[in-house]
């Protein structure tokens, strides 16, 4: 649970690992990674998770389509997502897939425990079975016979299947929705899952006979079975954090925000809610279902082969371009639909004309009249006004991050924008220029308009972190983003006058009408399925590799263990005491439940020695040990011959 309200955790759904990344993933990421990158600047300790959902029957057959065992193929197709997160300047601080050793442990952890408390029954089970979706329907919720969600043809299938009794907590769940306004967002969504609850909940069918689905977590009490997917997915908000102990201790529980897009949220309110209840964990503090993105008014798909690519939007126009389009054009709750017209004018107007002008004027008329020096301002009490409507519209964006209201947030800073460049118009620096008295009023006018620029790149930092650090060089600052952090806005004045600006290259430049033709003819023949295809599915999977630079970073040494005792109240933890030459460490490492102290000393191990020290179970731990875990046997690395304390092992 919470430990202070000063832990934040925020999550994006994991994609389907066989889709192909486009701009409504992209979407919930970037939205997602806004609020992250704020509360940090705000001062919070944030964790924002994302990653892939790799398991079930599409995964399976598009892998038996290719000739590659399943595990190989989600190995490879992942990294789309990954790569396309770091192109986007995501700080995602974990990404999860579900068929990591982390993941289906939690999964079969909590099946087992449920399935002992006799929250999950075996039954027979007769229904309607969307093959792709992977979804039972009643006879009821077919539309003309077909998949209500897909639309595609349906089998009647009968087969024995394990349920979880969701159908007992309807009324818990539509108190808990009724009590806390703010947990489903937004109000038209919240009130549509109230009116699903209208109808009785029934069970939920958790588990799919392995030999028509042999992908996905074996039910750890039937080994014929494997885990429905969604079952398994949702369980991914907690795996990243380890075992359900392990989340309560975090503080990171319950989660601030899962974000996601409309089609998923009665799997979120009502499967995730339920199994969290049944669990013993707090549902999440806030829901928040975006709407979805069409192009030219249609569901974007690789089949109709208009996909979005992101990967080619970012070489094209930049990736603060996008951040900023995504967020600004479409209110977050609501459709939208993409076009590069209405991405090209946002950029030409808003990013171009307003901020970047603001910018590079203010630059250079600190260049012109000040010999590049952020003046000292001769009367810091006036222009009252811009204050206020800076301090306003500061309070204005932080409350508007309470309801992720992002369009709203970018126009109240835009204002700020358009209020700074009527400052200086109205001051008209070029006349103040020509006399004494106005040299004067000169330097309060750069100067403010400097710190306006400063306030304005701190704000728009969470959208735009590239051109926000950008602004700041320009500014001639060098304290970073995330050191001055949001508190630095409480007061006028964080720009110290004496700081030499650094005149640069256009924010953004402006897109001219004879190049719009060109950048959107190139779009459209790269859009070409081939072309497509080959940007999407020929990557090789390389994301987890990494370089030998990067690997030799790592500090392996050598050490002899001196002394060595259980952690107290822990099962699984020793205290080490290690000496490695130079010094002797302390590291805390969870053996032991396969090694006993006394056994361990003098011996040889392999250390990490450049790890930042941690707390575990309130003892510091400065290092880690190298071991193997053979199916949940731990056994230590080591050597044929004896080397000596403290050596360097590559
Ligand atoms: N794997 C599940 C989620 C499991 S979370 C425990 C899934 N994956 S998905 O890849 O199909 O979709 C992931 C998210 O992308 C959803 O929130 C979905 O709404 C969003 N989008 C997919 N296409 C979209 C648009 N065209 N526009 C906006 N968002 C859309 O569902």
């Amino acid at each position: 649970m919470k430990t202070s309200e000063k832990e934040f955790f925020l999550t994006t759904p994991i994609y389907y690992v066989n889709d192909v990344p486009h701009i409504g993933h992209a979407y919930t990421t970037i939205a997602a990674d806004v609020v992250a990158r704020y509360k940090r600047i705000a001062g919070y300790e944030v964790f924002l998770l994302t990653g892939t959902d790799e398991h079930g029957q599409k995964v399976l057959q598009a892998a038996q389509a290719l000739g590659v065992p399943p595990q190989e193929h989600v190995d490879k197709l992942h990294c789309r997502f990954k790569e396309l997160w770091t192109k986007l300047n995501i700080s995602n601080d974990d990404f999860i897939r579900t068929t990591e050793e982390r993941h289906k442990f939690l999964v079969q952890n909590i099946l087992q425990k449920l399935f002992d408390r006799k929250e999950i029954y075996k039954d027979s089970y007769e229904g309607w079975y969307c093959m792709p979706d992977e979804r039972f329907w009643t006879e009821k919720d077919l539309v003309n016979g077909s998949c209500p969600e897909c639309g595609r043809k349906v089998d009647r299938i009968q087969e024995h299947n394990y349920f979880f009794k969701m159908g007992q907590y309807q009324n818990w769940l539509k108190e808990h929705i009724r009590s806390n306004d703010k947990f489903i967002q937004p109000l038209a969504r919240r009130n549509e899952v109230l009116g699903f609850l209208e109808k009785p909940l029934g069970d939920l069918c958790i588990s799919r006979p392995k030999e028509r689905l042999p992908w996905g977590i074996p039910l750890p009490f039937d080994q014929d079975y494997v885990t429905y997917v969604w079952f398994d997915a949702l369980i991914n908000y907690i795996s990243a954090h380890g075992s359900l102990d392990d989340i309560k201790k975090t503080g990171f529980w319950p989660a601030n925000h899962h974000l996601l897009g409309k089609d998923i949220l009665t799997t979120h309110a009502v499967y995730w809610s339920t199994m969290l209840k049944a669990i013993g964990l707090e549902p999440a503090l806030n829901l928040f279902a975006h709407g979805w993105w069409t192009v030219n008014g249609q569901k974007i798909s690789k089949s109709v082969g208009n996909v979005v690519e992101p990967n080619q939007l970012v070489d094209q126009f930049g990736v603060d371009a996008i951040r900023y389009f995504l967020l600004r054009e479409v209110p977050f709750g609501m459709d939208g639909d993409f076009s590069h017209k209405a991405l090209i004018g946002r950029i030409n107007s808003d990013l171009a004309n307003n901020l970047g002008n603001l910018l590079n004027r203010t630059i250079n008329m600190i260049k012109r009249y000040h010999d590049k020096v952020v003046p000292e301002p001769t009367s810091p009490n006036e222009d009252a006004n811009l204050k206020n409507e800076f301090r306003n519209g500061i309070d204005s964006v932080h409350k508007l991050y309470d309801d992720l209201a992002y369009n709203k947030i970018l126009e109240r800073i835009w204002l700020l924008v358009d209020i700074t460049n009527k400052y200086i118009d109205t001051n008209g620096p070029w006349n103040l220029v020509k006399s004494e008295d106005g040299k004067q009023r000169l330097s309060t006018v750069m100067y403010n308009a400097a710190e306006c620029l400063r306030s304005i790149s701190l704000l728009i930092y969470p959208f735009m972190p590239q051109s926000a650090n950008t602004m700041m060089k320009q500014l001639g600052i060098e304290t970073s983003i995330e050191e001055q952090g949001l508190d630095s806005l409480k007061t006028w004045g964080g720009i110290k006058p004496g700081t030499v600006v650094q005149p640069g290259s256009q924010l953004f430049p402006r897109i001219e009408d004879n190049e719009v033709e060109k950048i959107l003819s190139a779009i459209e023949s790269s859009a070409d399925k081939n072309e497509q295809e080959s940007l999407i599915t020929k990557k090789e999977g390389i994301c987890d590799q990494m370089l030998i630079d990067d690997f030799m970073k790592i500090d392996l040494r050598t050490g002899k263990i001196i002394e060595a005792e259980k952690v107290k109240k822990s099962k699984k933890l020793l205290k080490l005491k290690v000496d490695i030459g130079s010094e002797v460490r302390q590291v805390v490492a969870g053996i032991a439940e396969c090694y006993e102290p006394d056994q361990l000393i003098n011996r040889t191990i392999i250390i990490v020695a450049n790890l930042k020290p941690v707390t575990l179970m309130g003892v510091e731990s400065q290092g880690m040990l190298l071991a193997a875990s053979d199916n949940g046997k731990i056994i230590l690395a080591g050597f044929d011959s004896e080397p000596d304390k403290g050596i360097r092992v590559r």
